[in-house]
């Protein structure tokens, strides 16, 4: 089957941003001057996706607003404007939020059995030829639209134990094994789950059944995990691109500097600015 939809879930509170989260959504922050959620829905449909959730939270208005369709603006927003005619999103809250899984569990009924995209909210590629959403949804049709494709990227072991884990049979791209967020001493790969995914309708079912991790939270790589306990197929594939994660302070004044001098003109005036602080 075809993958049409995706769902985007976008209902964290962002409290590694705070205060620029007191009242506004993380995803809702500006990359130089295009908030990172609409970067995350521009990729979906410029991969094929035309139904769209968006699972939100507390304070997220400004966020179902910002898909309005206006007649104003600039070109920038035009454009935009003219990719979101391609596309229905709705909206969905998660209005007691154990996780991401259980986030991802109350689309259960907007997957309807079809297969999904997962696009986390807070993280975009940048440099990539083919969407990232694109990349998967290719992987998957070509491994028989049968399997979950989860999106992965090399990392430090350090990294690795915030991010979910992926083993894969040797020489192959199929899973072995995923756990989340290991200790440092149960990292023995450098495959990690880099926020996008192709999932079977099955993973629903699963998700029904996860308990509560270590961390108080239902997590969807233990739905995954419970695809493969029960021999579905999972594949790993390896994203080209550049991901830019938004989850800290640091992380959010890299990505913006990133994106903006994909400007060459922007470029030359951020280089100079850092020359001269240098200099100083
Ligand atoms: C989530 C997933 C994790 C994945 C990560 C990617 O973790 O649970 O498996 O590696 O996103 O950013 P979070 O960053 O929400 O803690």
């Amino acid at each position: 089957m075809k993958v049409r939809k995706a769902i985007i879930p976008a209902a964290g509170k962002g409290t590694r941003l705070l205060p620029a989260t007191k009242t506004q959504p993380k995803e809702m922050l500006p990359i130089y001057d295009t908030p990172v959620i609409q970067l995350v829905v521009e990729e979906a449909i410029k991969s094929g996706i035309t139904e769209i959730l968006i699972i939100t939270g507390e304070n997220k208005h400004s966020l179902e607003k910002h898909f309005d369709i206006t007649n104003t603006g600039n070109g920038k927003l035009k454009e935009f404007n003219k990719l979101l005619e391609k596309v229905d999103i709705t909206f969905k809250r998660q209005s007691n939020p154990r996780g991401l899984g259980d986030a991802i569990l109350r689309a259960k009924n907007f997957a309807h059995g079809e297969p999904c995209a997962i696009l986390l909210g807070d993280d975009f590629y940048l440099n990539c030829e083919t969407p990232a959403t694109k990349q998967l949804i290719d992987a998957y049709e070509k491994l028989g639209s049968s399997a979950t494709i989860v999106g992965v990227e090399n990392l430090s072991k350090e990294k690795m134990t915030k991010k979910g884990m992926i083993v894969v049979k040797k020489g192959s791209t199929e899973v072995e094994r995923i756990i989340e967020k290991p200790d440092i001493d149960s990292v023995v790969s450098e495959l990690a789950i880099s926020g996008r995914y192709i999932v079977v309708p099955e993973l629903f079912l699963k998700l029904e059944k996860v308990t509560e991790s270590v961390r108080g939270e239902i997590e969807l790589t233990d739905g995954l995990a419970e695809l493969l306990n029960d021999k579905l197929t999972i594949h790993a594939h390896s994203i080209e691109g550049t991901r830019i994660d938004v989850g800290n302070p640091t992380e959010y004044l890299i990505a913006n500097l990133k994106y903006a001098m994909l400007d060459e003109s922007v470029k030359k005036e951020v280089i100079k600015v850092i020359k001269s602080e240098l200099d100083n």
